[in-house]
């Protein structure tokens, strides 16, 4: 098949980061249902046609987010085969979990390396892309860790609220260009994320946490498999939305993402209120 003719069944071009297991994967098979093109990217290219199943509309591109020259290959790669990228889904992840001060530095920093630059990085390749065809999507799966932290969460949380100050402020640069933006933030959903494929426990350093360090490794183990969220029901609802002339800024995914949003909102409200005088009196007498 011509790449004219690819370009002509296909309506839509998805670009899905991390889509060889997880979410990614059922959004890639999700897309390709609705007729859409996919360019499914993953660190092990094999995995990749494996667990979407092959199609003459799917390309499988080998790309480690935190790659910045990766991400331009395989930018470059989807748009030889199909002409162009529709919607960029930033997906790959992983968790780091601990109490910041049992988190190596290096862990920290792997974990910002992946869920906060990797989408930058792919984000920074496809650009110009959608710039140039003056249209398209970004869509960055965050988490409800990324409106409100927790503990054990310092590190991920750190690098989802860093993500989502990120969109949030590219949104309004991109948007002359045609170009939106949508945040996506998952409550609990049945996937690898919590197999140890994918989450790193801190070890266990500090006697003062040691206790509650074994409570809560086996409280999040204890999660695994047991999520309620279904991610081929997320991955349709964001075909869905991915449709609409104006897609929502954020995407609460789950009822307890919907709980976690309302009371953020209100923990805000009720923040600014708190010291109302204090706050309200710190300007210059003159101001
Ligand atoms: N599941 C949930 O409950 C939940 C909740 C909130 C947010 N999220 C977010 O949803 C997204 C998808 O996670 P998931 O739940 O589907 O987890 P998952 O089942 O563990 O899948 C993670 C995917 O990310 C890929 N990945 C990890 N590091 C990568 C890298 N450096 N470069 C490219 N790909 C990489 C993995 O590929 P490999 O096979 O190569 O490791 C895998 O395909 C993540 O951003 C996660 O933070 C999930």
């Amino acid at each position: 098949m011509t790449e004219q003719n690819e370009n002509v069944t296909a309506k839509k071009v998805w670009f899905i980061t991390g889509a060889g297991r997880g979410m990614g994967t059922d959004i890639a098979k999700a897309a390709l249902s609705a007729g859409h093109a996919v360019v499914a990217t993953g660190r092990n290219p094999e995995k990749l046609t494996r667990a979407v199943g092959a199609s003459e509309n799917l390309l499988a591109v080998k790309l480690d987010v935190t790659d910045p020259a990766a991400a331009e290959a395989a930018v470059q790669a989807a748009v030889d085969r199909f002409g162009r990228i529709d919607v960029l889904v930033n997906n790959a992840g992983n968790f780091y979990a601990g109490f910041f001060e049992e988190i190596t530095p290096q862990d920290f920093r792997a974990q910002i390396e992946t869920t906060m630059f990797g989408p930058m990085n792919v984000t920074r390749a496809a650009l110009p892309v959608l710039r140039a065809q003056r249209s398209g999507l970004v869509v960055t799966v965050s988490s409800t860790a990324g409106i409100a932290g927790g503990e054990f969460l310092t590190a991920y949380a750190a690098s989802k609220f860093g993500i989502e100050g990120w969109a949030e402020s590219l949104a309004p640069e991109i948007a002359p260009f045609g170009i939106r933006t949508m945040i996506v933030e998952p409550g609990f959903f049945r996937t690898e994320l919590l197999t140890p494929e994918s989450t790193r426990y801190a070890d266990s350093t500090i006697e003062d946490y040691a206790e509650r360090t074994r409570q809560t490794v086996a409280a999040w183990q204890s999660m695994n498999g047991q999520q309620g969220g279904d991610p081929a029901k997320l991955a349709n609802a964001l075909i869905q939305l991915a449709e609409l002339d104006e897609p929502p800024l954020r995407f609460a995914a789950g009822a307890d993402a919907v709980g976690v949003f309302e009371t953020r909102a209100k923990d805000l409200q009720n923040q600014a209120i708190a010291h109302r005088e204090l706050s309200s009196n710190l300007a210059h007498q003159d101001a």
